[in-house]
């Protein structure tokens, strides 16, 4: 039996869910020859550990209980009976979280999983990929700061894996990396990377007016509680750079050419949510619509994407051809067309819900059964 250690960074909806898919899969992984061993789990202000010298991991029924407490909004430090684990908090955290790296590390390829939406966490996953370690993120934020920082997360590319963080638990990545290794050139990507924005192209293609559908996308919990988060195109521009860069650009974010689908005169620091669903999406509704209707008068409709081709990077709408993976999209789903010398006139179409907490965190979860090949 092969032990795959690990430390989860992040217990919220997706770490959680990650927690249950690992105790639900205890079976399907000891008849594959291998065992899952949580060490560590932390949230942003503790860690818990397991202090057993031989590091058995900590005890299914003490992960269960861990995610009812933070399902229940609570922290680790509320955590009852600790068992055979501590709880470090800042800045021994950081001291405890380095010695297990380098004790860990280089023998077992103890693996980091980021499943927190911090930019904090870029530290210590740094140090740790020195050491010998593995990560894996569902996290973009570490991969979208300098690019220095993400040469340093890829200094040992065989070390790390993030298929969550593009497409959640679509194999994007993958192929990608699969394609690229072959040495077939990819010449475009052309992706609706957001499943919000998905839908609100679908709906306004059938005359609804934006604002409406805005409103119903919200209420049916397809946006972020601000919608202005997803209208922005920001979280889009994030997945757009950590492709264009795994194709070679290296660019950041500020180089990114990201359309907003609100003016900065409606942005969150200027106008309240409930003044922008009631007052400011219904002026955005003629213009949208004008584009639309011209878009269909030339067989085309308009999609949301993200564009990488050559040296460029770009995230705003296109005018699509109606018969095409993207235009015939419909709903929430993702939907990726990569063209390269073997997909140059039809591409290879990445589809399916691109989000979602059981889809992201089975992604995290191939992902930390994937990397461990690399250490028999
Ligand atoms: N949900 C999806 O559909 C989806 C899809 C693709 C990718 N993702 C990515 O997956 C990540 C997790 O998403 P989520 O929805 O689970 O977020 P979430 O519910 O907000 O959970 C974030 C967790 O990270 C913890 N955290 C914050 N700072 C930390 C730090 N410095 N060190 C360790 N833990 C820290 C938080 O702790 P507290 O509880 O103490 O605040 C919380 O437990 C995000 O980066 C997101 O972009 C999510
Ligand atoms: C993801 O999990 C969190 C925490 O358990 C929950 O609040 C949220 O509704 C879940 N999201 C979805 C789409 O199920």
């Amino acid at each position: 039996m092969k032990t795959i250690p690990l430390i989860l960074m992040g217990c919220g909806g997706v770490g959680c869910h990650l927690l249950q898919h690992i105790v639900s899969c205890r079976s399907l992984h000891s008849s594959q020859g291998l065992c899952l061993n949580v060490l560590g789990v932390s949230d942003s202000k503790s860690l818990v550990v397991t202090e057993d010298s031989s590091n058995k991991g900590l005890d299914d029924k003490f992960l269960m209980e861990l995610c009812r407490v933070k399902r229940d909004g609570g922290s680790l430090s509320k955590l009852g009976d600790l068992g055979d684990c501590r709880l470090f908090s800042h800045p021994e955290l950081q001291e405890r979280i380095l010695e297990l790296a380098s004790q860990l590390g280089g023998k077992t390829g103890l693996v980091f999983v980021d499943c927190s939406a911090s930019s904090n966490t870029v530290a210590v996953l740094k140090q740790v990929v020195d050491m010998g370690c593995c990560i894996v993120m569902a996290n973009k934020k570490p991969l979208t700061s300098t690019m220095e920082d993400f040469e340093k997360l890829y200094a040992y590319p065989r070390r790390i894996r993030h298929e969550s963080t593009v497409g959640a638990g679509l194999p994007v990545i993958a192929s990608l990396n699969r394609i690229i290794s072959s040495g077939d050139p990819v010449h475009r990507i052309i992706g609706s990377l957001s499943g919000t924005l998905g839908y609100v192209m679908s709906e306004v293609e059938d005359g609804k007016p934006l604002s409406q559908v805005v409103r119903a996308a919200k209420s049916l919990g397809y946006t972020e509680p601000d919608p202005r988060e997803d209208l922005g195109g920001m979280d889009v521009a994030r997945k757009a750079l950590i492709l264009a860069r795994i194709l070679g650009q290296r660019i950041n974010m500020d180089t990114i050419q990201i359309e907003s689908l609100y003016p900065k005169e409606m942005g969150p620091d200027l106008m309240s949510v409930e003044d922008f669903m009631n007052s400011g999406l219904p002026l955005l509704d003629k213009d949208i619509q004008e584009r639309v209707e011209k878009a269909a008068s030339n067989g085309n409709v308009l999609r949301y994407v993200c564009v990488i081709e050559g040296s460029s990077c770009e995230v705003g709408i296109q005018e699509l051809p109606k018969n095409s993976p993207l235009g015939r999209l419909r709903g929430s789903d993702n939907v990726l067309e990569i063209y390269t010398r073997c997909y140059t006139s039809q591409p290879l179409v990445i589809q399916g819900a691109g989000a979602g907490n059981d889809t992201t965190a089975a992604g995290v979860l191939a992902d930390i059964v994937d990397i461990q090949d690399l250490f028999p």
